[in-house]
């Protein structure tokens, strides 16, 4: 029998690659030589797209593709898909929610404390031989600090429960106040802002959240407060984000993802009170297997013309 075929459209994990060709005829479009021409050539033929939730499939490719039924992604953000425009074709989306929640709940607690402890300025600290020549500054606790989630979804949830451990206390921010948890509900997220020390970004990027660390909330968060960004670059104003660094109105930040990735704002490496890492938060090994493994499954069965596991609605 025919293996299907899939249009892989970004770049995936190797291993994802080769377990996608042992059962399907896989099309890697980033790598074609003339993306129009294969995409003209299979056109009537793609029923299926795999890709990364965030780079997703742009609307012209899919206009290419008139039988199109369900664009895979790997990643739980899938903001790189127009769900408007798969919704009016009933082009299914699916992606990989709750596998990566410990891992990138975690790296929000990393940097956090790795913020709070100046952990990387302290390891420069000792390798430029600083420690010969006096004490390390003494830095900041978090036990009875006030830490804001902005967005408390599965992950924001994570989160919130292992910063309890440390003895935070914690106020969040969202769409609406939520009936199952006792944390403090801000329906103004400046408010929640000014009521934190730490704020930690971790809600989807849709329309509605784009620039919504605005360069009033960044004021309200202070020259005491840090921002953690876990999210998505494009949900925090980043150009203010650089100024307020730059003239001391915010105190810190620590950063895993930007608008414009794999770049960076230049203006933030020379600057100790930010700790910059590459959208690292599902970069585990076991994490990334788990991702994979979902978003195949979701393949598997939607060749077999069963209920996809995880949809998009
Ligand atoms: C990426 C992510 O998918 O799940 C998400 O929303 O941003 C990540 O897990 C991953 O980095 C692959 O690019």
């Amino acid at each position: 029998m025919e293996k299907p075929e899939v249009l892989v459209v970004e770049p995936l994990m190797q291993s994802v690659m080769e377990t996608l060709s042992d059962s399907y005829k896989v099309y890697a479009l980033h790598e074609a030589d003339n993306q129009t021409a294969l995409i003209d050539k299979l056109a009537d033929r793609i029923r299926a797209i795999a890709t990364l939730g965030h780079a997703g499939a742009s609307n012209s490719i899919m206009d290419k593709l008139p039988n199109l039924e369900v664009v895979t992604c790997f990643g739980v953000g899938v903001d790189g898909v127009d769900l408007d425009y798969t919704n009016g074709r009933n082009i299914q989306v699916t992606n990989t929610p709750g596998v990566l929640n410990d891992d990138v709940a975690n790296l929000a607690i990393g940097l956090l404390l790795a913020s709070s402890r100046a952990l990387v300025e302290s390891d420069k600290f000792v390798r430029r031989g600083d420690w010969q020549k006096g004490e390390m500054p003494l830095q900041r606790g978090i036990r009875g600090k006030k830490v804001g989630i902005l967005g408390l979804g599965r992950i924001g949830k994570d989160i919130a429960k292992k910063l309890e451990v440390f003895g935070c206390h914690i106020g969040y921010h969202g769409r609406r106040e939520q009936d199952d948890v006792s944390y403090c509900y801000y329906s103004d997220l400046v408010e929640l802002a000014e009521d934190s020390e730490y704020l930690i970004a971790i809600c989807p990027a849709t329309e509605h959240t784009r620039r919504i660390v605005s360069e009033e909330v960044i004021d309200a968060l202070g020259e005491d407060g840090t921002l953690i960004n876990i999210a998505r670059g494009s949900v925090v104003d980043e150009p203010a984000l650089v100024a307020a660094l730059k003239e001391g109105r915010l105190g810190a930040a620590a950063l895993d993802v930007f608008v414009d990735e794999p770049n960076v704002p230049k203006e933030l490496f020379k600057m100790p009170n930010v700790i910059l890492t590459p959208h690292i938060g599902s970069a585990t090994t076991d994490t990334r297997k788990a991702m994979g493994d979902l978003m195949l499954r979701n393949l598997e069965l939607f060749f077999a013309g069963r209920p996809l596991a995880t949809v998009i609605s």
